[in-house]
């Protein structure tokens, strides 16, 4: 306020705020769905520390099935540490361009819910490996090590998009921004359900129940979303969508298939020592998916997606990995990376 004129003795009204400003002042609501799944957010809160933890003994487990364990959820963490701030920023977004009150809300669950997460892969780290940090802890069998190098290089390399992600939010809307954010719920939902079914333990049990409904209502806000604005779409646009498809399934590979090389920046063995983690988590009861499973998910998200984008008449990028033909997107760095959990 200090240079500032006063200016409010001179005149009846003051003259109109220069938009866009930060905040509306107004509650328009003119989508009902997304009325509706922000209640169903309200009613679906849950907090990560209130699970069942005192059912969960890890001294049951070996060092080597707890480092295994432990590096599934550091893999889900280099996705879900990071969901807070991208969907914080993406919250102020929606401010910015004063977006209807029911989708500010939507966005505020999404951010919560992403907290959660990330909570939640912290509980399950530090009671594993009895220490607060994956990347600093001291691996104690030979597996636990080439898992941690695992681990150093994923944070590497998901530690690179952030300026190409806070360059793309002002530039592009909110429909095209998040438009490989559906193909990554879809397959999210789909996975942690499945990890539900599967896991032994009381605790995961519930934890990925929460986190795979949780989902769910992303891919519906998202679905909303698109349904909203996609009618509108520029060409320019368009052609924006096809290539953030084709980011979104080279980076979200990482934790619902496989990180393809090509893109992932990864030592020659890394997928190598990953499968063998996965067995030893697997052979003590936590659930991942096999291959093939993640591969069928992994490609019916797809699927789905194309579904919906071939209705907008948005051409779908190819995806040969999982025998999608489409048009052929190259030169995705990670720079150009949309992320999306
Ligand atoms: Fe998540
Ligand atoms: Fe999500």
């Amino acid at each position: 306020m200090g240079n500032h004129d006063k200016i409010a003795d001179t005149m009846e009204f003051p003259p109109a705020t220069e938009q866009p400003n930060v905040f509306p002042l107004s509650w328009h609501s003119h989508t009902r769905k997304m009325e509706e799944i922000w209640t169903a957010a309200q009613n679906e809160v849950w907090d990560p520390a209130k699970l069942s933890w005192d059912t969960f003994d890890p001294s049951q487990y070996s060092w080597e099935e707890r480092e295994a364990i432990a590096y599934w959820w550091t893999l889900l963490s280099v996705f879900d540490a990071s969901a807070p701030p991208v969907f914080a920023e993406a919250l102020i977004k929606t401010y910015e361009v004063h977006e209807e009150d029911p989708v500010r809300r939507c966005f505020f669950s999404v951010t919560r819910d992403e907290q959660n997460h990330e909570q939640l892969c912290g509980m399950a780290i530090t009671r594993l490996l009895e220490h607060p940090d994956p990347l600093t802890y001291e691996p104690k069998t030979e597996l636990g090590k080439k898992l941690q190098r695992n681990a150093k290089w994923l944070y590497y390399n998901g530690g690179r998009y952030w300026n190409g992600y806070k360059q793309a939010v002002p530039k592009y809307d909110l429909a095209v921004l998040f438009s490989s954010f559906l193909m990554g719920e879809i397959a999210a939902a789909t996975i942690f359900h499945q990890m539900a079914a599967n896991s032994s333990e009381t605790v995961f049990q519930e934890a990925f129940s929460n986190v795979g409904r949780d989902e769910g209502r992303h891919m519906a806000i998202c679905m909303t979303l698109m349904q909203r604005d996609y009618p509108k779409l520029k060409t320019d646009e368009k052609s924006i969508i096809t290539k953030q498809i084709r980011a979104g399934y080279l980076f979200l590979s990482a934790v619902l298939f496989e990180p393809p090389a090509d893109f992932w920046d990864l030592p020659s063995d890394f997928i190598e020592v990953q499968r063998e983690a996965e067995a030893v988590a697997r052979e003590a009861g936590f659930g991942i998916p096999d291959y093939e499973t993640k591969k069928q998910n992994w490609k019916n998200a797809m699927l789905n997606l194309k579904g919906v984008l071939d209705k907008y008449d948005i051409p779908f990028p190819a995806i040969p990995e999982v025998g999608i033909t489409g048009e052929e997107v190259r030169d995705v760095d990670m720079e150009d990376i949309i992320p999306v959990f």
